[in-house]
């Protein structure tokens, strides 16, 4: 077979000495190119970035060589700086072959390029959880609702764990502001808990993560705009994505104990909605007041949570598209954090250096959390001030976090948009791979 040579130069010394045309090499848009039958890639004009965005870099550049490559096999020959991650290069090739065409009747073209990659395993497993990720955000609410996401979770989870749901009458005893959530919902979308836990480990070391499972945010009585409910079934977000990180922890070769709590609702209308100003009792004690019924993650993941510390956990992590000020904040393409434990803080945000992973730290600032006092009730689901909302968001969760277990919150949009680098748009996988790392960094 006639392989392709690829060649990534990082300093322009290097690629003054390689290539000829120097003077038109820019990023982003003239970096890569053919010359004397080899490609290379330069990319000497990101060399004073730091080594989250060279890694983040590396990733969306080989989803855009993936495509200029089109079709044939390639290898890399040459990788000049072995300080940064050569795999993320190789997994946003892969990454960039996905395609949702499950819904288009028509065929399409699928010339794809083939690189052959000294990471190839771990490549192949990163791979199927990123498809995996996307096709379950981008599958519309009409045909994933709470059932369907419990039986896709469990069918990719289902060499190594145990499942159960918890429902209907159980649900609304134990788990009052899931159920209160999702009581809206149809007959066959009614509310779930999905509860997945790692069998076979000797590990005593115990992870719980939840995923916020909303199969479609119409906003509930609060009801959104026609604008801003176009993305709403990408609302199981988080789900998709702890799903996605259980099987990263699961295939590789940490031994810990994980729990995925998965609550899955649809926020939706009807007449048995819940209301603004209804008063719910939650799993751990408290009262709730509805302040608005389009802020339903918090409240689902408030009784998840709650279950979680039961069970005196080493670390609980969620994953949530919890606010659009988080996206405020950071954009689309940065998930916020948020952690109760300074040093697990610090870890988290080294994982995501090394992983090219981008996840941003926002403060738990505690001063805001009298903006959730309730006239009626112990709390209420929204703050009373228009700022600063992914952190009240943050705030009301941690009331739910006990005994000071380490915790980590991360809000993520779990949306792709086109870029300079890629024309995909949807579901996206967000900050599992620093999550993952963190994990291994902690528990291997
Ligand atoms: N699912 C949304 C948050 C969201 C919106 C994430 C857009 C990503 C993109 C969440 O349930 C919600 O509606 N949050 C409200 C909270 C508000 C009512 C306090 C928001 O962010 O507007
Ligand atoms: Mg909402
Ligand atoms: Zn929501």
């Amino acid at each position: 077979m006639n392989k392709n040579i690829i060649k990534i130069l990082f300093s322009e010394k290097e690629i003054k000495k390689k290539v000829k045309n120097f003077s038109q090499i820019s990023f982003p848009s003239n970096f890569i190119f053919k010359e004397n039958e080899v490609i290379y890639v330069c990319l000497n004009q990101i060399s004073d970035l730091n080594k989250l965005q060279k890694n983040f870099f590396l990733f969306q550049i080989g989803i855009k060589l993936q495509n200029f490559c089109r079709k044939g096999t390639y290898i890399i020959k040459y990788f000049g700086d072995k300080s940064l991650n050569e795999v993320n290069f190789c997994l946003g090739w892969e990454v960039g072959k996905y395609s949702f065409d499950k819904y288009k009747t028509t065929e399409r073209n699928n010339n794809v390029a083939t690189l052959i990659s000294p990471f190839k395993g771990q490549i192949k497993k990163e791979k199927e959880v990123f498809f995996f990720v996307r096709d379950l955000i981008n599958t519309p609410a009409n045909f994933l609702g709470p059932n369907e996401i419990y039986e896709m979770g469990r069918v990719f989870l289902k060499k190594s764990f145990s499942s159960k749901k918890i429902s209907g009458s159980e649900l609304k005893k134990k788990f009052p502001l899931i159920h209160a959530v999702g009581k809206a919902a149809s007959k066959e979308k009614m509310p779930i808990l999905c509860e997945l836990k790692s069998k076979n480990t000797k590990s005593k070391k115990k992870i719980v993560i939840i995923g916020k499972g909303v199969t479609f945010d119409t906003g509930g009585l609060n009801l959104k705009t026609g604008s801003g409910m176009a993305l709403m079934k990408k609302d199981m977000g988080g789900a998709a994505n702890c799903i996605g990180l259980a099987n990263l922890i699961q295939t590789s070769k940490i031994d810990v104990n994980i729990t995925l709590l998965i609550p899955l609702v649809e926020n939706s209308v009807s007449r048995d909605s819940f209301r603004p100003s209804d008063i719910f009792k939650s799993r751990d004690g408290r009262f709730v007041e509805i302040g608005d019924t389009d802020a339903e993650g918090r409240l689902i993941l408030a009784d998840a949570i709650s279950y979680a510390c039961e069970s005196k956990p080493d670390m609980i992590i969620d994953m949530a598209t919890l606010t659009g000020a988080s996206r405020v904040a950071l954009g689309i393409e940065v998930p916020s954090f948020f952690c109760n434990n300074d040093q697990l803080s610090m870890e988290l945000i080294e994982a995501s250096q090394e992983t090219g992973d981008p996840i941003w730290q926002l403060p738990l600032w505690e001063n805001y959390l009298d903006q959730l006092n309730s006239n009626h009730a112990d709390v209420k689901n929204i703050g009373n001030s228009i700022f600063g909302g992914a952190i009240t968001a943050a705030l009301f969760l941690k009331e739910f976090v006990k005994n000071q277990i380490p915790w980590v919150h991360v809000d993520l949009m779990a949306w792709s948009k086109p870029n300079k680098f890629s024309s995909y748009e949807g579901g996206e996988a967000m900050g599992i791979r620093a999550l993952k790392k963190l994990i291994e960094k902690k528990f291997a």
